[in-house]
């Protein structure tokens, strides 16, 4: 019997097994409309078996997007075209999540296979950013962020809450808060990108401000019966590691307090040149497994969880709740049926869908009588 194929119910939704789709950016929205490219790429991942589909970061305001081909939630009408989207990955057996992000100072960026860095001072695609404070990231991300106003801080938690509300009304049915990678809720709690005076910067429970405010007020309007989650990082790999783990968990544990139902456990990114160990496999799963059991709330993690046994293994160990496979659905989006393959899991629902498995079977079956 395998963990990894075994339903996981989190308030009233349940996937059909534990391996979810994390939220992967396209580049390819214009103005933060979707187009056809999302309403093919998300329904032909979820027909791929995941239980969970999660659309990419998709920004609350248009100085929130990552790169100028990030997808938006900031208007009524971009809310439509996610309803498709919605329905598309139902349809297709998984459940429809979808990551409501601001990018913050990482903002205003190239695409990765342009450079991955901020984009030029006087191109017209780019925008000024906006961060806790005027400290820029570094490295090819050296854009100067203005600091937030008491009224940007309020503006931007208020956009939070519309695209919150948007996402409910399109029909997702799991809301992520991107509260990670560097991106702005994350440097509110980093001191390292945090240097306010004010009632958001300095102390623990200042520089939790923004993420816990902003939680609650989205949790005023997600439903009380769909899974409301984040993804936060939790280490930086800085050398300071003990000190922002334990620190992270106790903000974590005020996050299932203020109605936090779930955290997919990342890394900060706020600081380049820091040494992450991305060649041990599955390198989060034991700090997924102790954000769990201290702050007392399921969780799931990525980063390289590209092997059947291993995936199987986190979820048979305990080490997390949810499996979340990237890049392995994009290069194979029958990721799930290959892993239900390899791992023996032969229920007639675990074989590929009858439309392909019908015919794939009597390809086989007439190749091997040519022989
Ligand atoms: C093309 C691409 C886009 C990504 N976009 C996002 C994103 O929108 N939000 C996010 O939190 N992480 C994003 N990530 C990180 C992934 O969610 C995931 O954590 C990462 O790919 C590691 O998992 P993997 O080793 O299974 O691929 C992205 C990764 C890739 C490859």
């Amino acid at each position: 019997m395998s963990a990894l194929f075994t339903p996981f119910t989190l308030k009233d939704v349940t996937l059909r097994n534990r391996i979810a789709v994390p939220p992967m950016c396209q580049y390819k929205a214009v103005d933060g409309f979707t187009n056809e490219w999302h309403q093919v790429h998300y329904p032909s991942i979820a027909r791929g078996g995941a239980g969970l589909v999660i659309v990419e970061a998709t920004a609350v305001s248009p100085e929130g997007r990552i790169t100028p081909d990030c997808t938006g939630l900031w208007n009524d009408q971009q809310a439509e075209g996610m309803a498709t989207i919605a329905a598309g990955i139902k349809a297709a057996g998984s459940v429809p999540g979808i990551q409501i992000a601001h990018a913050g100072r990482k903002a205003s960026a190239n695409n990765p296979w342009e450079g991955d860095d901020h984009i030029a001072e006087g191109d017209a695609r780019g925008w000024q950013t906006i961060a806790p404070s005027a400290i820029a990231f570094g490295n090819d991300l050296g854009k100067v962020p203005t600091a937030m106003t008491l009224d940007d801080i309020a503006r931007v938690q208020a956009d939070f809450v519309a695209a919150a509300r948007r996402a409910r009304d399109a029909g997702f049915e799991w809301l992520e808060l991107h509260f990670a990678h560097g991106y702005l809720a994350q440097s509110f709690f980093s001191p390292h990108s945090n240097q306010r005076d004010d009632q958001y910067g300095g102390s623990f429970e200042n520089r939790s401000r923004f993420l816990l405010e902003t939680l609650a007020a989205v949790r005023e309007v997600w439903p009380e019966n769909l899974p409301l989650t984040a993804r936060f990082g939790v280490i930086e790999y800085d050398g300071r590691d003990e000190e922002t783990l334990s620190e992270s968990i106790a903000l974590v544990r005020k996050m299932r307090e203020a109605g936090l139902d779930m955290l997919n456990v990342s890394v900060n990114f706020v600081i380049p040149d820091v040494n992450i160990p991305w060649a041990t496999p599955a390198f989060l799963a034991p700090i997924a497994e102790r954000v769990s059991r201290e702050a007392g709330l399921p969780v799931a993690a990525s980063w390289g969880i590209d092997d059947p046994q291993l995936a199987e293994r986190v979820v048979a160990d305990g080490q997390m709740d949810l499996v979340m496979i990237g890049r392995a659905n994009l290069a194979n989006p029958h990721y799930v049926y290959h892993l239900a393959q390899v791992l023996g899991v032969n229920r007639p629902d675990w074989v590929l869908p009858s439309s392909y498995a019908h015919w794939l079977e009597r390809y086989r079956g007439a190749a091997r009588s040519t022989k």
